[in-house]
């Protein structure tokens, strides 16, 4: 596979079945989301489908027709909370396979770019385990706003939560 040929665009709605299959594995792994379980097809579908229509910044990496990573910034709040209403979270993976070879950067990139003029500020949380993750954001400008010590625990496993974000 030719990570150069891969292709970055918006999801379409007619992706989601292949999304879908993409995402699940990366939660089924419990390293790197807060999600540790595989989302029933239908909430998925709705999550994804109500994102796009609403033309958040969403976009997909395709080797193909077949998804192999996404990159998705939806509103940090609800739009009655009208403090936040300049904040947009951000949430990222890539298939194992896909990993480590600069395609989460294009990705993400990508996704920032289309957040301009919509939000000024985009926030995420990392877990301190997940060095390429957190290398990746301070890569591309994020910065970290403080650490939750030790608040995240799983599988023998304890980390730091860290929240970054950067302002567009
Ligand atoms: C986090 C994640 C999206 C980052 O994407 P990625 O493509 O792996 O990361 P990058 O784009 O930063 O690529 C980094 C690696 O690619 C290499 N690279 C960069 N540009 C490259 C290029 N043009 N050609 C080949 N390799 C390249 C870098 O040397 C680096 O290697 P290293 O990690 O071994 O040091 C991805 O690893 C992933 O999906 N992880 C699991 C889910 C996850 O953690 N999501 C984020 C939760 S906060």
């Amino acid at each position: 596979m030719n990570i150069d040929s891969i292709v970055i665009r918006r999801t379409r709605v007619t992706d989601l079945p292949s999304l879908i299959d993409c995402l699940n594995p990366v939660f089924l792994e419990r390293r790197y989301l807060a999600i540790t379980e595989a989302i029933p097809v239908g909430e998925a579908l709705n999550y994804h489908a109500t994102h796009i229509l609403a033309g958040h910044p969403h976009f997909v990496a395709l080797e193909g027709e077949c998804v192999v990573g996404l990159c998705d910034a939806v509103p940090a709040a609800a739009p009655r909370i009208a403090a936040l209403a300049h904040v947009g979270t951000l949430g990222m993976l890539l298939s194992p396979d896909y990993r480590g070879r600069g395609l989460g950067e294009r990705l993400l990139r990508t996704t920032l770019a289309a957040c301009k003029g919509r939000w000024e500020r985009i926030e995420l949380n990392v877990y301190s385990h997940n060095e390429r993750a957190h290398q990746l954001y301070l890569r591309c400008g994020f910065i970290e706003d403080g650490r939750r010590i030790g608040a995240w625990k799983l599988d023998g496993v304890t980390s730091d939560i860290i929240a970054m974000s950067i302002f567009l």
